[in-house]
C-alpha cells in the first residue's frame, strides 16, 4: 500500500471510492476546485496495482474580512477507504500527513470536520486515535435530517 498526494489523475478514483463509502457526494468540479486549490493537503492511498483504496479530501480555510477573530485552519471534507482495506491504518496516516500539511506548510492554527452523531467507526478514529473533541453539535446538518458533531484538534504544538 502506498499513500502519497492526489493528483489530478486520481480525482476519477477518489470520487469512486466517495461514492462506494458515503451518502454524501460532490460533483467532479469540486473535487478539482479542492485538489487544485490546495494541492498539499489531499492524500490518497492506492494498492499495488494503482487503485485508489482510500482518501483524504481537505482544504484551507482563511479568515474572512468581517470576522478577523478567526485563525487560518484546515478542514477536512472527507475521508474513507474501501471495505477491504479498513482497520489496517490507512485512515489515521492519511489524516495525519493531511494535518502535517496543513499545519506546516499552510500554517493552519487548528483542523475541523463535520462526522454524523451516528458514525462510531469515524469518531472512534477522530476523538480516540487522533484527539479531537467535539465543539459543537449541528442539529440537523445533513440531508438526510441527522446532526453531526463539529469536531476539531489544535495544530498548535503539532
Ligand atoms: N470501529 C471502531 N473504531 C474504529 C473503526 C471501527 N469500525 N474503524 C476505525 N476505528 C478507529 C480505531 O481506533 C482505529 O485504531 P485501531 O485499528 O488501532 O483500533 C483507528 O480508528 C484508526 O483506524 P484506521 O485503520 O486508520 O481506519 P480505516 O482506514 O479503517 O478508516 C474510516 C476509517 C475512514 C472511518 C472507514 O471506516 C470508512 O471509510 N468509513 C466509511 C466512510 C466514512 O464514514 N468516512 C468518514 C465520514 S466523516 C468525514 O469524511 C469528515
Amino acid at each position: 500500500m502506498n499513500i502519497r498526494l492526489a493528483q489530478v489523475e486520481d480525482l476519477v478514483g477518489m470520487q469512486a471510492c466517495n461514492l462506494q463509502n458515503l451518502p454524501e457526494n460532490y460533483m467532479m468540479k469540486f473535487w478539482m476546485f479542492h485538489t487544485m486549490t490546495w494541492p498539499q493537503c489531499s492524500f490518497v492511498a492506492e494498492d499495488e496495482k494503482g487503485r485508489i483504496v482510500g482518501y483524504v479530501l481537505a482544504k484551507i480555510d482563511e479568515p474572512s474580512e468581517d470576522d478577523k477573530n478567526e485563525e487560518i485552519h484546515g478542514h477536512v471534507n472527507s475521508i474513507s477507504v474501501l471495505r477491504s482495506y479498513r482497520r489496517l491504518g490507512l485512515a489515521k496516516k492519511l489524516m495525519l500527513l493531511s494535518q502535517e500539511a496543513m499545519s506546516s506548510i499552510y500554517q493552519a492554527s487548528y483542523v475541523s470536520l463535520h462526522v454524523r452523531k451516528s458514525n462510531k467507526a469515524a469518531i472512534a478514529l477522530y476523538r480516540d486515535t487522533l484527539g479531537f473533541e467535539v465543539a459543537k453539535v449541528e442539529k440537523k446538518y445533513y440531508g438526510d435530517g441527522e446532526d453531526a458533531l463539529s469536531m476539531k484538534l489544535s495544530l498548535k504544538n503539532s
